[in-house]
């Protein structure tokens, strides 16, 4: 299963992705927030944890296109740990000539809608630097709200947007 929404489309990644998902891990406007943009061989490890998560928990980051079909990015669902705990993220990543046209809006919001409606989830966060306003732009969108500091992955400061997601 995975999420529905009115312009986009999403399906579990698949190996023979890894051109598009390489092209947008690569981008070094994409990953201006993380530490390097990721290689050829990161990409295809990106795949292959999606792929863990599908089997593992039903859902992980979906790869989104548009209704014809042309690459978007990714979206959806992943378990990350924080402060000790382990919190349900929603991630999303744009090619940049796709931005600003309100697909990650679109994105996950239809990926809150999966977590509230079939996983049954509670709560969700979104882990985000603290200079990334259009993603933080992206969670206030969808509802969620800066709650806290943390430390992740081994070091990096982040803001935590989170809400409580019972309530449609
Ligand atoms: C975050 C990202 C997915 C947003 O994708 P997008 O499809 O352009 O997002 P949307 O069009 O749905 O909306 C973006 C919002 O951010 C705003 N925004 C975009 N660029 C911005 C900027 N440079 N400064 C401030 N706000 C910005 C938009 O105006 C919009 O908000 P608004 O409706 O209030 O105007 C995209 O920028 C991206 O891929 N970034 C790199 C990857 C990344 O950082 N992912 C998140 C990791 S936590």
């Amino acid at each position: 299963m995975h999420p529905e929404s009115a312009r986009l489309t999403f399906r579990e990644m698949r190996p023979d992705d890894l051109d598009d998902m390489a092209l947008l891990l690569g981008d070094p406007e994409v990953m201006t927030y993380y530490p390097r943009p990721k290689s050829r061989d990161e990409a295809a490890y990106w795949i292959d944890w999606n792929r863990g998560l599908y089997r593992a928990h039903g859902y992980g980051l979906w790869l989104v296109s548009t209704a014809d079909g042309g690459f978007v990015g990714d979206c959806g669902l992943t378990p990350q740990v924080v402060d000790g705990v382990t919190e349900l993220e929603v991630g999303y990543h744009v090619l940049p000539a796709l931005q600003g046209r309100g697909y990650a809006t679109e994105a996950a919001a239809a990926s809150r809608d999966f977590a509230r409606t079939v996983l049954g989830a509670t709560r969700l966060i979104a882990i985000i630097h603290p200079d990334n306003r259009p993603s933080q732009r992206v969670a206030e969108k969808i509802g969620l709200r800066p709650e806290k500091r943390a430390t992740v992955h081994g070091g990096r400061e982040a803001i935590i947007y989170a809400a409580a997601i019972d309530q449609p």
